[in-house]
C-alpha cells in the first residue's frame, strides 16, 4: 500500500532510546531480546492445541500450584533470552523460588535485573483462552560487574524503568511503558514483527466494566460488596449498571479495561488476606502500565508502586484501571471499614 509505513518494536524502541539519560542501546537490545522470546513463545502457545503440551508437567510451583507445561517452557525461554541479551544479570520468576543470577562476564556487567510472570492466566491454556507474560525492568542497585542480590528485586515499583505484558489472543500482542506513554505492538505473523498499532494509550477515566471474581464474594471484605453493588445499581448519568467481565487472565481483563475503560479488583478474601496476586511480577507491572495510560492502581488504601517488597513471592489487594471506578472502591472500603470479612 502506497504511503503506508510500519514501525517495528525495534525500530521505535531505537528511535525512543534518547528518553533514557546517557543511553547506551543496553535497555533498546534488553527490550529486543524479550520481544524475540515472546514470539518463540507464542509460536508454541498458538500449537498448544496441536501437540503434546497440554496437561500438567507433573511439578508444583512455588506457590503450590500445578504447573503447565507451557510455564515451564516460557519460563526457560524468557531466562534463556534475557541471559544472551547480555544487558541483563538476573531474573525473577513466578516459576523460580529463588533469583536467578547469570555470572558470565557479560551479564555479570548487565545493568538490569527483570521479574516476571512468564504465562499468566495459564489455567485457561487448555480451554483455549487468552493467557499472557508480564514482565518488570529495574536497574540494579548492586554494583556491576558483580552477581545480583536480592534487594535488587525488592525496589519498590515506583523504580522500573520498564513494564509490559506480551498477550496471546485472538491476536498477539506487547504492550510496554518506560513511564513516558504506553505503546502497543501487534505481531504480525507474516513477517514476524510486533508493529506499532497503539500509540500512546490512555486509559478512560471512567469505563463501562468491572472485573472481579464474584465468586468469592461471601469472603470478600464489606467495602468491595458495597462496591459490588453499586456497580449494579441503576444510574444515568454514570452509565451504571456496569457489565461484568472476568476472563481469569490478569492480562486479558487488564488489556480489555486498559483500551475500554473499567477496573479489575482482586481483594483480600477470608480465605486469603493478603489477596492473590503478586507484587513484584504481576502487580507492579500491571500498575505502572496503568499510572502511565493516566489509571490507577491500589491496595484499596495504598498505591501500589509506594509499596516496599519484603520478600519475593508477596501478595498484595489489587484494585487497577480507570482512575475515577479505583478511587470509588478507596471511598467504599474507607465508608465501610472491614469487620475481619
Ligand atoms: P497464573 O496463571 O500466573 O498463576 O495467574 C493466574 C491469576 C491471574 O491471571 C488471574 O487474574 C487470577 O489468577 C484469577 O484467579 P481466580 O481464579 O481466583 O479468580
Ligand atoms: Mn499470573
Ligand atoms: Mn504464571
Amino acid at each position: 500500500m502506497e504511503g503506508y509505513t510500519i514501525k517495528t518494536l525495534t525500530q521505535f524502541i531505537i528511535e525512543r532510546q534518547a528518553e533514557f539519560p546517557y543511553a547506551t542501546g543496553e535497555f533498546t537490545r534488553l527490550l529486543y531480546h524479550m520481544g524475540i522470546a515472546a514470539k518463540v513463545v507464542n509460536k508454541k502457545v498458538n500449537k498448544a492445541g496441536l501437540v503434546d503440551i497440554l496437561g500438567l508437567a507433573g511439578d508444583v510451583n512455588v506457590q503450590g500450584e500445578e504447573q503447565k507445561k507451557l510455564d515451564v517452557f516460557a519460563n526457560w525461554r524468557f531466562i534463556q533470552s534475557l541471559k544472551s541479551s547480555g544487558e541483563c544479570c538476573g531474573v525473577a520468576s513466578e516459576e523460580n523460588q529463588e533469583i536467578i543470577t547469570f555470572d558470565d562476564d557479560l551479564s555479570l556487567d548487565g545493568n538490569y535485573i527483570v521479574s516476571m510472570d512468564p504465562l499468566d492466566g495459564s489455567s485457561n491454556i487448555d480451554v483455549n483462552v487468552s493467557i499472557g507474560t508480564i514482565f518488570s525492568i529495574y536497574r540494579r542497585i548492586s554494583p556491576r560487574g558483580t552477581k545480583a542480590v536480592l534487594e535488587d528485586f525488592l525496589q519498590p515499583g515506583s523504580k522500573q524503568v520498564c513494564a509490559g505484558y506480551i498477550i496471546y489472543g485472538s491476536s498477539t500482542m506487547l504492550v510496554y511503558t518506560t513511564g513516558h506513554g504506553v505503546y502497543g505492538f501487534t505481531l504480525d505473523p507474516s513477517i514476524g514483527e510486533f508493529c506499532l498499532s497503539h500509540y500512546d494509550i490512555k486509559t478512560p477515566e471512567d469505563g463501562p466494566f468491572y472485573s472481579i471474581n464474584e465468586g468469592n464474594y461471601a469472603k470478600m471484605p464489606r467495602g468491595i460488596q458495597q462496591y459490588i453493588k453499586y456497580c449494579q445499581v441503576e444510574d444515568k448519568s454514570t452509565g451504571r449498571p456496569y457489565s461484568a467481565r472476568y476472563i481469569g487472565s490478569l492480562v486479558s481483563d487488564f488489556h480489555r479495561n486498559l483500551l475500554k475503560g473499567g477496573v479489575f479488583l482482586y481483594p483480600e478474601t477470608a480465605a486469603a488476606p493478603n489477596g492473590k496476586l503478586r507484587l513484584i511480577y504481576e502487580c507492579n507491572p500491571i500498575a505502572f502500565l496503568a499510572e502511565s495510560a493516566g489509571g490507577k492502581a491500589s491496595t484499596g488504601s495504598e498505591r501500589i508502586l509506594d509499596i516496599k517488597p519484603t520478600s519475593l513471592h508477596q501478595r498484595v489487594p489489587f484494585i487497577v484501571g480507570s482512575k475515577n471506578m479505583v478511587e470509588r472502591v478507596e471511598e467504599k472500603l474507607t465508608e465501610y471499614p472491614s469487620n475481619g470479612h
